[in-house]
């Protein structure tokens, strides 16, 4: 039977906890070995579900995932399967950003139409755009693409979407393209750097990455180098917020709090004592929670994946809160589950909700939709009157490694059953 976690909610937060390494940086890593011709070693990865997935696809298409030990891996993407399994594509969405190595590698790639999810449609025009832009001829056949370009030739694009995947996939064609290539209009996550940083450290030429102009001059070859895991600032903030809708004082280590400007002044606005350090951050409640608006957006705005534990936390504030979700469209519908619980959340639109707070929450069963909603629910759990149950877990597990262990080791009740 799938396990769950049982929770006990009411109960403070204390102590020192530390942020494992971003799932969507390692994943883009993973995703890079299919450029070189001998293995890369990453380290710091986060032992989580979507890892596995990952090098279940990379395996599948002839590569090699060595796992060395906790947090490190060493990957032979040297594959010789131009199509992308079609079982286990569907599995992880990320899967997409493998279609741009294995173009670069292989002159094809083959696979099939991701589709929509749960958190919204995922359309995949700007990679299909992107590809074309760079000289490839795209087929589609019932639900397939076939891209397909003896050698990729650097051109300009610029993508109609801000696209962090998008953005990834295309960065990762280019490397190896004949010429320069500009991408325009390009995502300026985090993550999207330190990939940059590290093809660069391997002799790539890529300038720009983390402003929405990228310049890629395409080189011959890559020698292999170690990545190293920027830490996760979707776990961190995650880990912020629970903090301050438990009322808690915690520290927060081994992250980088330059990733998360926006959540400390939303923080901090809403009453939270927010301390910075270099590599730490520590929370603290203030005397009350205050309302706020929240609208997700591109980086460094808001990021969608925190827009759930936040509404949680603003169920607690007094007063009057909105969230407008700009991203997806399917990614608030989880909220209903916190009106089960008793938050009062009136959905206006698709795209936005109002929170109106304080709530007492109360403990009940429940199931996650999505990854970043089973954190929303299990913070809402946390500060619960009760006992909640928290089914479809894999869903926290496909990001958050052993997320009950380490929350056991700040005073959380929560159990795997
Ligand atoms: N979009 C298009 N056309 C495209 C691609 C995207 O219209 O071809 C639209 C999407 O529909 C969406 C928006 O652009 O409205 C942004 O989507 P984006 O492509 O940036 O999202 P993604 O690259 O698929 C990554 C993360 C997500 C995170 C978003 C936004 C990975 C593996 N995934 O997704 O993370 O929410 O960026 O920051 O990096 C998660 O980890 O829970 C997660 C969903």
């Amino acid at each position: 039977m799938a396990s769950f976690f049982t929770i006990k909610g009411g109960k403070k937060l204390k102590g020192e906890i530390e942020v494992r390494g971003a799932k969507n940086a390692a994943l883009k890593a993973f995703a890079s070995a299919i450029l070189f011709d001998k293995p890369i070693t990453i380290k710091n990865v986060p032992e989580v579900e979507d890892i596995k997935r990952i090098s279940e696809i990379i395996e599948s298409g002839g590569g090699k995932v060595e796992h060395i030990r906790h947090g490190e891996y060493k990957i032979w993407g040297s594959i010789t399967n131009h199509i992308i399994d079609p079982e286990l594509a569907p599995r992880i969405r990320a899967s997409i950003v493998l279609t741009g190595p294995i173009l670069a590698r292989l002159g094809k790639v083959r696979f099939p139409h991701p589709g929509g999810c749960v958190i919204g449609k995922r359309p995949i025009d700007v990679f299909i755009d992107g590809f074309r832009a760079l000289g490839a001829k795209i087929k589609t056949e019932k639900n397939f693409y076939d891209v397909s370009a003896r050698k990729l030739k650097g051109a300009k694009y610029v993508f109609k979407n801000v696209s962090v995947t998008g953005t990834e996939t295309i960065m990762l064609a280019a490397v190896l393209a004949q010429g320069k290539t500009v991408l325009k209009n390009s995502a300026c996550e985090p993550e999207i750097t330190s990939l940059a940083n590290f093809l660069n450290k391997c002799g790539a030429n890529i300038k720009g990455a983390g402003t929405p102009e990228i310049e890629i001059e395409g080189v011959e070859k890559l020698k292999a180098e170690t990545y190293v895991t920027i830490p996760d600032r979707i776990e961190a903030g995650t880990f912020a917020i629970l903090a301050a809708a438990t009322g808690s004082k915690i520290k927060i280590n081994k992250m980088n709090p330059d990733h998360l400007d926006i959540l400390w002044t939303m923080l901090e606005d809403m009453g939270v004592k927010v301390k910075l350090n270099k590599e730490c951050v520590e929370i603290a409640p203030g005397k009350k929670l205050k309302p706020l608006d929240v609208k997700t957006h591109e980086y460094p705005g808001f990021p969608t994946d925190l827009q759930a534990p936040i509404s949680t936390l603003l169920t607690q504030a007094e007063g009057q809160s909105i969230i407008h979700e700009t991203i997806y469209e399917g990614r608030l519908f989880w909220t209903e589950e916190l009106n089960r619980m008793g938050a009062h959340i009136a959905m206006c639109d698709p795209h936005r909700i109002v929170i109106s707070g304080p709530s007492k929450l109360r403990g009940r069963e429940i199931e996650s939709p999505d990854i970043r909603a089973g954190m929303g629910l299990l913070a809402a759990a946390l500060i619960a009157k009760g006992k909640t149950v928290l089914r479809n877990i894999y869903q926290v597990d496909r990001g958050y490694e052993r997320i009950e262990e380490r929350l056991q080791k700040i005073g959380a009740d929560i159990k795997r059953k």
